[in-house]
Order: C-alpha cells, then structure tokens, then sequence
C-alpha cells in the first residue's frame, strides 16, 4: 500500500568530495577498513548502469549474470538468502534491520565474492588493489543514465527528493547526484584500468546489443570454462522480458522502493533519452559533455 511505503529521504552531502548520504558513510570506517582478498570480484557502477540495486543482486543485469555463471547450479547457494549474495559494499540501512554490506561480504560462505559498489574509484578501500582483486566495471551513455536515475529517485524513497526532470539534468550535469558526477566516475574509472589491468570495463549498449558477446567476455576475463549451452542458458534469462515478469526481480517486495511511481525493470532501452529531453535540453547537455569529457579518453554510444 502506498501509504505504507516509508518515507525517509535523506540529506545528501559533501563527502571527501563526492555526494552521498548517510546511507553510504554510517559505516565508512569499516567501508575504508574492508579486507578484500585476492580472489574477490568487485562488480563496480555509477548507479542505474544496469547491474546494482538496493539488496536484491539477483534483480540486475551483471550481478545476476555473474551470479549464475558461479552459483548457477548450485541447490545450497540459490536457496540462500538472495541478499546476503552479493553484497553491497558501502550500503547501511540500519533502519531497515538488515546488516551492512562489509558486514554481509564478511559472512559470505562463498567463493569467490561477488561484492558490489557504487563508489567512484578513490574512495574503493584499498585493500581491493592491493589484493589485485578483479574488478568489472559498467557504464552507461550519460544521457539514459541520467534518465533511469530520476526516475528512480522519484520512486526510491531513501533517496533525496529529484525535483522535475529540468532540474534533475540540471543537477546532474554540475556533478550533484549520490555518487557524485557521472563524468568524474566514469572516467576515473577508466584511467584507473590503464595502472590495474585486473579490470573489465563494460557497456550497457554492448549488453544490451549482443548479450552472449558479452557474457563470453566475462568468461574469458574470469578464466570461466563455462559450457556453450549454459552460457546460452544464461543469457536468455537475462534479458529484459524475462528478468521484469519475475516479481523477485522487479523489486517490488523492497518496502522503500514505490514500483507505482516508477517500476524497477522500467524501460531497459539504450536511447529512451530521446523520449525526456527537449531539443534546447539535448543542446545544452551535449555542450556541457563536450566540456567535461575532452580529457577522458572515453566513448559512449547513445544509440545502437
Ligand atoms: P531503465 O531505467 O532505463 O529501464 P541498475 O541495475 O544499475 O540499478 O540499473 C537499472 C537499469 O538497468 C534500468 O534501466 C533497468 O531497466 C536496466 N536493466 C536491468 N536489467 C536489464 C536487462 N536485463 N536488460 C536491459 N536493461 C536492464
């Protein structure tokens, strides 16, 4: 019922640089503190990239991807609590009485961990390179991504309030979102790959262009011999149709999440941008892009 969904929209605020809210900093001394261990895979993202959400990791793309590469088969591992699967690194939603994510990674029985995070590259506790842990990072064009992050932000109610949509993108070309600027992550992202190469950088577009393409480049990077048939087992039951007509995974059982105002599983489109920016919108965004992307050595598709 509506009425029932709490709402505790926090503040957000400046946090060594980046904004985030107390959801993501009420734990940090652990965060900053985490042992990571060599074997460990970090499955990182600017939010609404396609793989993260709030507990459930079944619900997106990569996570779920990569939790059906490793525990597919596995009876034990999939009758498990799907929350305490893959834990979210930097989350604290002690309101909720659910355990924080270095908390949850820490009682992890499996391995690897499958551990995600939401934190620009500085701000990743540093024993994940010193563990030369892999990492699988996914991006998404500017443009869709600002998109689904307003229209979540509308109906995740421990999220700061959005505004309308003129604003949002306002906002969210001056880098003011949880999670700081998309520029600033995706790009530092990016040139952290060149001194780590224990990195996969992945886009949504080419997710969402070839899917099997994509799972075979996650094979190869984590050294998976995964069988062709389970491979095309995996990357049927993760497409878009297949993934929302499953309640579990369109989130609709999460208390702070109004799947009325917006679903979860929304539009899963590269190039939905095109149907919320105006033409004067569209203009002024791809200014402020050109500005703020010249040095990164980065390229994004808009449309497939
Ligand atoms: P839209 O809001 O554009 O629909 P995240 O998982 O990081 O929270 O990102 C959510 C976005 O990824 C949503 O985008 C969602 O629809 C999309 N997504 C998740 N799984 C997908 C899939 N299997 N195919 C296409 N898009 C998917």
């Amino acid at each position: 019922v509506a009425s029932m969904k709490p709402c505790i929209r926090p503040d957000m605020f400046d946090f060594e640089g980046v904004f985030l809210t107390r959801f993501f900093t009420d734990n940090w001394e652990n965060v900053k503190n985490f042992q990571a261990r060599p074997d460990d895979i970090l499955i990182a993202t600017y939010p609404k990239a396609g793989y993260s959400a709030i507990k459930n990791p079944r619900t997106t793309w990569v996570s779920y991807i990569l939790d059906l590469l490793y525990f597919g088969n596995d009876e034990n591992q999939t009758s498990q609590p799907i929350v305490q699967r893959v834990p979210f690194l930097e989350s604290c939603f002690q309101e909720f009485s659910t355990i924080s994510g270095t908390e949850m990674a820490d009682n992890l029985p499996t391995s690897p961990r499958l551990i995600k995070t939401h934190l620009p590259v500085q701000l990743v506790p540093k024993s994940f390179w010193e563990q030369n842990s892999r990492v699988v990072y996914v991006a998404r064009n500017a443009k869709d991504n600002a998109v689904s992050y307003f229209h979540f932000d509308r109906m995740n109610m421990v999220q700061p309030e959005p505004g309308d949509w003129d604003s949002y993108l306002d906002k969210f070309m001056q880098g003011q979102n949880v999670f700081g600027s998309w520029f600033d992550h995706v790009s530092g992202w990016w040139q952290k790959k060149r001194s780590y190469p224990n990195m996969l950088y992945m886009f949504f577009e080419d997710l969402s262009e070839d899917t099997g393409r994509e799972v075979n480049r996650l094979c190869s990077f984590l050294g998976l011999s995964t069988s062709v048939q389970e491979k095309e087992k995996i990357t049927k039951g993760v497409q878009f149709d297949a993934m929302k007509q499953n309640t579990l995974i369109n989130h609709v059982t999460i208390p702070f999440l109004d799947c009325k105002i917006s679903p979860f599983m929304r539009k899963g489109k590269v190039g939905d941008w095109k149907s919320h920016f105006t033409v004067a919108q569209n203009e002024r965004f791809d200014e402020v892009y050109k500005q703020k992307m010249k040095n990164s050595g980065v390229t994004f598709r808009t449309e497939i």
